[in-house]
């Protein structure tokens, strides 16, 4: 098995790559850092890789990268993933900074890149808009979040944070409580693309800058329950939820096995478990084009 430590960068095809990349430019709040054959690149205000976008028929997510220790030797990396009978393919330059990685697919057909070492892409930018700290997490509507769950503890080495009963689960691969979640839906689609923002006065910000855009959030402000994140929900023109979030639970010490103590928390400690019922600390429920999501 091999140890991701860090969900690097997503790719999103989308039928218009020039309206997405307003969005993330203009709104979001990332910077451009390259453009080639129809591909743009884009990063966060520190210059971190956070977006790719392609040209494709529908808009979804295609592939997301994963970084191991880039201490690691590439081709115990390559090794790792082959002893748990994962068929993998090697490339080179697929992103700026990134000299080599290894590609295999999940489940659902969601090309997974993991590689080792990385030089910053960008330089510290002024940033339109929201300005997001970094790519924190993605979720994913699938038929049966149980055997993703294994798949992504198996090959990737993920641990599981928190459920919802038994249609929603939280997964780690380091201190954040969440960096890729699987939910119940219908459909087998992206649930939602989620940045970290410096702190819950960047959120109101954020909030009056989308207000001021007429962009209606589709659920929050509140407080989760699992994570214990302050979040809020809206969509972009390719119809995809984005939440910005901040103050998500972490835990610094795996062997500990527990989150940093927090006033919000209702267990001391907060281990991973179980939630059952409305979970969320406060907040509204939320709306229709929210749940619409999982149909
Ligand atoms: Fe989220």
């Amino acid at each position: 098995m091999i140890k991701v430590k860090r969900l690097s960068h997503a790719t999103f095809e989308t039928p218009d790559v020039q309206r997405q990349v307003d969005y993330f430019t203009q709104v979001c709040g990332l910077q451009e850092t390259g453009r080639e054959n129809g591909t743009v690149f884009l990063a966060t205000k520190v210059g971190d890789l956070a977006i790719r976008l392609d040209r494709g028929n529908e808009s979804k997510c295609a592939r997301i990268a994963f970084q191991v220790d880039p201490a690691t030797d590439f081709a115990d990396v390559r090794k790792g993933l082959e002893a748990e009978g994962i068929k993998v393919k090697e490339s080179s330059d697929v992103a700026p900074g990134i000299p080599r990685q290894v590609s295999f697919e999940d489940p659902k057909g969601t090309v997974l890149e993991v590689f080792a070492g990385q030089t910053p892409i960008g330089k510290n930018a002024e940033v339109k808009g929201i300005g997001p700290l970094k790519l924190g997490h993605l979720a994913f509507c699938v038929d049966d979040p149980k055997k993703y769950e294994a798949f992504y503890a198996k090959v990737l080495g993920f641990r599981t944070s928190d459920w919802i009963e038994d249609w929603f689960v939280f997964m780690r691969c380091g201190p954040d409580h969440h960096t890729i979640n699987f939910v119940r839906g219908k459909r087998t689609i992206m649930h939602h693309i989620a940045f970290e923002l410096k702190d819950a006065a960047q959120i109101f910000s954020a909030c009056d800058f989308l207000g001021g855009r007429n962009i209606k959030l589709t659920w929050g402000p509140g407080r989760h329950g699992p994570g214990h994140n302050i979040y809020t929900y809206h969509r972009n023109p390719d119809d995809q939820i984005i939440e910005l979030f901040t103050e998500l639970d972490k835990m610094l010490d795996e062997e500990l096995g527990y989150f940093e103590p927090r006033p919000w928390h209702r267990d001391r400690p907060q281990k991973p478990k179980v939630w059952h019922g409305p979970s969320d600390v406060w907040g509204p429920p939320p709306t229709p084009e929210h749940l619409r999501q999982r149909d």
